[in-house]
């Protein structure tokens, strides 16, 4: 037997109902927002990665899913979804279309990581990425958009953690002072924070290492190094954000895991999915587009990771809202089965939902897959049924029973469905 690779998962025919709830709501919402759907390719010239993401970050550095192709192309499958939409605004000129330009998509990304619950090698995202300015108003209407989809979606207890990464200007003067701060502690730290002491500075603070999170306990704040624009925007983005109803607790320590932000960073957690309880992330990333060769562009955006609010939801009882059929029309004896078959496709063109027997089983066996289906209803049909043009009309939940035309069966079932 062949098995599924590490890190992957199917959806089976009894959840898939639970993606389709959870990825309806979501386009929904994504449409209330005024964002429309960007579809890009599964698969990337690495460099569009390497040149977004950073080589030194963990996604690029240890994580991706590369290969040459038969052209001797080096290709990325995606890891995230904001480079490869970066690269199609650029490539297809969207600036030209009114701007703000609001885009969101349903993916799936792949990352080489070592698989639990909830981290996965292939996992799905929705994402959302607003382009064409640097107003607060939008990093607000983002932010407001992942908190009303987890509101929307059921979820309860997600926190909103909220900072300011300031622009490459502010951030030198904070890595110096992050440098200086951790300078002589470096013996006592882990290997991977004394390689990120030189190059990824600000990944320090996402240490999870107990020893070095004790160390980096009084390390100099991001905040307070931030230039007045920056400041600025930070302050406007808090008051929008309580003005609209919005919590969140501002945390220093979101510095994110890829290098393309500035400014606003931010993610959504849970407490109840253990290590993996990070349900969103996102932030603004101004310098994304003229650093792929685009012009200077604002944009914001977040990703929220779909097998994780799932599990989320599962864990909080929310109701997924499964579709059951209608209606399972049985048949008496397999001569009737083509009668059923027709009044089936009626009920169908109707836009009810409904399924008839096709292998010949006795009525027994019908009603208890009639059952197992979660059917609502059952119409037997047989002779009597064809020839009085009559049928009854059972409701599966408490056996109860109604008689009805054959002629009315449409109209009827499409009342009480
Ligand atoms: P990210 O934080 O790398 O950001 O991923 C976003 C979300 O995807 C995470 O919060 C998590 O829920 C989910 N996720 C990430 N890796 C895995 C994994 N291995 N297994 C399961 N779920 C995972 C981004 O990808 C950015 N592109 C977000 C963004 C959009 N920023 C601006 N625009």
């Amino acid at each position: 037997m062949i098995n599924i690779p590490k890190g992957t998962k199917d959806v089976l025919p009894s959840e898939s109902y639970k993606w389709q709830y959870t990825e309806n709501k979501l386009r929904e919402l994504a449409r209330l927002y005024n964002a429309r759907e960007i579809r890009t390719p599964v698969f990337e010239h690495t460099e569009l990665f390497v040149r977004s993401i950073g080589d030194e970050t963990d996604v690029v550095s240890k994580e991706m899913y590369t290969f040459e192709d038969k052209g001797g192309r080096s290709i990325t499958l995606k890891p995230e979804g904001t480079a490869p939409v970066a690269r199609s605004y650029i490539e297809n000129s969207l600036e030209s279309l009114s701007l703000p330009l609001k885009t969101y998509y349903i993916i799936p990304a792949f990352r080489y990581e070592r698989p639990q619950a909830g981290r996965l090698r292939e996992f799905h995202q929705f994402g959302v990425e607003v382009y064409g300015a640097t107003s607060p108003y939008l990093d607000l209407d983002c932010i407001s958009l992942a908190y009303n989809a987890l509101v929307g979606l059921g979820l309860k207890n997600v926190k909103l953690r909220l900072n300011s990464i300031g622009c490459p200007e502010c951030r030198k003067k904070y890595v110096e002072a992050l440098r200086a701060y951790y300078a002589d502690k470096l013996d006592d730290m882990c290997p991977t924070c004394r390689e990120r002491y030189a190059k990824n500075t600000l990944r320090l603070l996402d240490c999870k290492v107990p020893a070095c999170r004790e160390i980096g306990k009084n390390t100099p704040v991001i905040l307070d190094y931030l230039c007045d624009d920056c400041r600025a925007h930070h302050d406007k983005l808090c008051e929008l954000l309580t003005a609209v109803g919005v919590p969140y607790e501002i945390d220093p320590g979101i510095v994110r895991g890829l290098d393309y932000y500035t400014r606003t960073v931010f993610e959504f957690v849970t407490e109840e999915l253990g290590a993996q309880g990070t349900v969103c992330g996102g932030g603004r990333y101004d310098n994304l587009v003229s650093s792929l060769g685009g012009k200077p562009t604002g944009c914001v955006g977040f990703a929220v990771g779909l097998e994780r609010i799932i599990m989320l939801m599962e864990k909080q009882g929310v109701n997924f809202c499964e579709n059951v059929p209608d209606v399972f029309v049985m048949s008496q004896s397999p001569e009737y089965a083509t009668d059923c078959i027709k009044i089936t496709s009626e009920l169908r063109n109707a836009g009810i939902s409904a399924d008839t027997e096709m292998t010949g089983r006795s009525l027994k066996a019908q009603f208890k897959y009639a059952d197992k289906l979660r059917a609502k209803y059952a119409v037997v049909i047989g002779g009597n049924e064809i020839s009085e043009e009559k049928v009854k009309i059972k409701k599966l939940s408490d056996g109860t029973e109604e008689e009805c035309g054959l002629k009315a069966l449409t109209a009827r079932l499409k009342e009480i469905k």
